[in-house]
């Protein structure tokens, strides 16, 4: 059959509807290479969620972040993140009006690039923050003048006592953790130094890990009034918890039977939380619910004793996990606490 006009019609017509399909197709995009990936290779969807939270603020009024803008592009840089968990920023007003926060991401970016990550890895960054509105009355019982009224410890009275009061128990049924698998908190003058080999969350995740902390140093016994008696008789009263203290070797000071003073003056032992990664489904159990509610039962103890969270997370983790099996010394993220360089170890990459 000789080539004909027809022919040549529907000839060009098919060239320009192929060369308009090739050309519609943004090898960029994610959803186009979804097209071409064979099965098996699909974006795997992790069975768990995380994320990243500092306190940004438990006061209504703005607050320096120079701090918070030098440690969190470290994160970015060191850990080979598996998944772009979001970073959680609870603030009690500083990043309420959109100024504010577009100020602040503008200020992340130019820290960012002094910090030496690239254009990626900075976007990557900017676009993980979340700003979490999240304020802190006080208790019941304790008045706004109260840190005239002669507290153990005056110094920011009251921002201090509610970051411990929060991190204590608060923090575990706050709306955008409290149905996480993990958060992992860090503070404004954490720093960590220099590249890790894995994900922190993958870890937790893999070894199917419950807590872990970077370092374990006590707490002063003139900051800790009250906590020896109070874990103790409440180990008496929860049978299943003085058993699981035993199982994890929990020491007593001296004399815990003697009807005084029992622990007076007498340092606890204490996890450093400015690092502290939770699964938060093992503090969410009725029996550590329990136990926080007893806690926030008498709010002097964090806004006039100056009770820590240092010493009650340590305290949780002893009372009702398995501490051989749940928790993990995290030395494989060389981290700094403001100036302090803490020891680090080998990091072992994870089975792929
Ligand atoms: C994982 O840990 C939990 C405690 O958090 C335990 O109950 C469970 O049996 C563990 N799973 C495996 C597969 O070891």
């Amino acid at each position: 059959m000789p080539f004909s006009r027809r022919h040549a019609v529907i000839l060009v017509a098919a060239t320009t509807l192929i060369l308009y399909l090739v050309r519609s197709i943004d090898y960029g995009s994610p959803a186009s290479w979804g097209r071409f990936r064979v099965p098996g290779s699909v974006a795997e969807r992790p069975s768990y969620t995380a994320a990243i939270v500092y306190l940004a603020s438990v006061l209504p009024g703005p607050r320096d972040p120079a701090k918070l803008l030098a440690s969190l592009p470290l994160i970015q840089k060191n850990i080979p993140w598996r998944h772009q968990w979001p970073v959680l920023l609870l603030h009690a007003g500083a990043y309420d009006s959109y100024e504010n926060q577009v100020d602040f991401l503008d200020r992340l970016r130019g820290s960012a690039q002094g910090q030496n990550l690239t254009p990626d890895a900075t976007e990557k960054l900017v676009n993980r923050i979340e700003f979490v509105h999240t304020d802190h009355d006080l208790p019941a019982g304790i008045p706004a003048d109260g840190g005239s009224d002669g507290p153990i410890w005056d110094r920011e009275w009251p921002a201090y006592h509610h970051v411990c009061a929060f991190f204590s128990y608060k923090i575990f049924s706050h709306p955008r953790i409290k149905d996480l698998t993990y958060y992992f908190r860090l503070d404004d003058d954490s720093h960590v130094r220099e590249p890790t080999c894995f994900d922190p969350f993958e870890y937790m995740h893999v070894h199917n890990k419950s807590y872990a902390f970077r370092r374990e140093d006590p707490d002063l016994g003139w900051v800790t009034e009250g906590m020896w008696p109070l874990v103790s008789n409440y180990a008496q009263r929860h049978p299943e918890v003085e058993s699981t203290l035993d199982r994890n070797g929990w020491e007593w000071p001296p004399n815990r039977f003697w009807p005084n003073n029992f622990g007076q003056g007498q340092n606890f032992p204490s996890y450093e939380t400015n690092f502290d990664l939770v699964k938060v489904p093992r503090f969410r159990t009725p029996e550590m619910t329990a136990f926080l509610h007893e806690l926030a039962s008498d709010p002097k103890r964090f806004y006039w004793n100056r009770w820590g969270d240092a010493p009650l997370r340590l305290a949780q983790v002893y009372m009702f996990l398995d501490v051989a099996e749940e928790v993990h010394e995290l030395c494989e993220i060389p981290y700094s606490h403001k100036d302090q360089v803490w020891d680090d170890c080998a990091c072992v990459p994870l089975p792929d």
